[in-house]
């Protein structure tokens, strides 16, 4: 180019910043790149012209952002922890699934799924050690939007301890401690069996734990149990199953609870049947999960394994 005779036009204004940044984007040959970073930029810089934020302000929040990446590692992903208490996983999900073909509702995956939980059989206790709380059986069906059953599904289940900790998270509790995988059977059922979950606090020690402070925000999350319900031909499903009364429920720091998602979490005070040695009281839940025909794909797990 001669820059001599057609001198690059400079910027010298605050209103020159976002044409000029939005032309040197405009040869991007993915269209869907194209469209997303061009509203990024534009909403960016329509953030920072309302905010004016400080150089101070400037540098603070770049070290916020470097300090959310180094927190990150196959054991802890502080990127999807600020994601969900942004409310920006919640928005995701809901823009994604609609909930309106009768299907079960989803929540975010949060960043404790590891994808790589044992194959369990039906009735096996996802309790890999000694875990406090009371015995939980687990059961129900998987079925399509139409009722019928769908054998072979595969149920992804995990969950935190009663202490309010993932396995990963404690050291003191087995890899792969309430986690586990299970298929649904001929007519859909599947069942096995845990501890009932209790609420917890999302890991405050990082970076989105000083934000939750600044904000004056309890970090708590009500009990639910996750499950990634997929079968061949049907949308998988990411959702949790909650067991909370309605102001943890409402109070949840990830905006992730729903009320078709709460559980009927049953406490009974008579031996079990099947399993006379679960201590009283137990609980049950039955919760049918209903499959909308789709895709099966799986999510990229956040983390991969547990800190040996
Ligand atoms: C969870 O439910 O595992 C979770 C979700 C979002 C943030 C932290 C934890
Ligand atoms: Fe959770």
């Amino acid at each position: 180019m001669d820059y001599v005779s057609t001198p690059p036009k400079l910027i010298t204004k605050e209103a020159d910043v976002t044409p000029t940044v939005l032309a040197a984007m405009a040869d991007t040959d993915n269209p869907r790149l194209k469209e997303i970073m061009t509203v990024l930029v534009e909403h960016l810089h329509q953030f920072i012209l309302k905010t004016r934020p400080t150089e101070e302000e400037f540098e603070y929040a770049l070290r916020w952002i470097v300090e959310i990446g180094q927190r990150t590692n196959e054991f802890h992903n502080e990127v999807v922890l600020a994601a969900d208490v942004l409310g920006a996983s919640t928005l995701i999900d809901l823009i994604n699934n609609d909930g309106m073909q009768g299907e079960t509702m989803s929540a975010l995956l949060g960043p404790f799924y590891r994808g790589d939980a044992p194959v369990c059989a039906n009735g096996d206790c996802i309790a890999r050690s000694q875990t406090p709380g009371a015995t939980l059986f687990f059961s129900g069906r998987v079925i399509g939007t139409d009722g019928a059953p769908i054998a072979g599904a595969m149920l992804d289940v995990w969950q935190a301890s009663p202490v309010g900790l993932y396995e990963n998270q404690d050291e003191t509790q087995e890899d792969c401690n309430l986690r586990g995988k299970f298929i649904s059977e001929a007519d859909g059922r599947y069942h096995f069996r845990s501890v009932k979950p209790a609420g917890y606090p999302v890991p405050t020690d990082g970076p989105v734990g000083v934000l939750l402070r600044a904000q004056n925000r309890e970090p708590m999350r009500p009990a639910h149990v996750h499950f990634i319900v997929s079968a061949p031909g049907h949308k998988t499903l990411i959702t949790q199953i909650f067991s909370d009364t309605p102001e943890a429920l409402a109070a949840d720091v990830v905006f992730g609870a729903k009320q078709q998602i709460v559980g009927n979490f049953v406490m009974h005070t008579a031996p079990h049947p099947d399993y006379p040695d679960a201590s009283l009281p137990f609980y049950t839940c039955e919760y049918d999960f209903k499959l909308v025909r789709g895709k099966s794909t799986l999510p990229v797990p956040p983390i991969s394994g547990k800190k040996s």
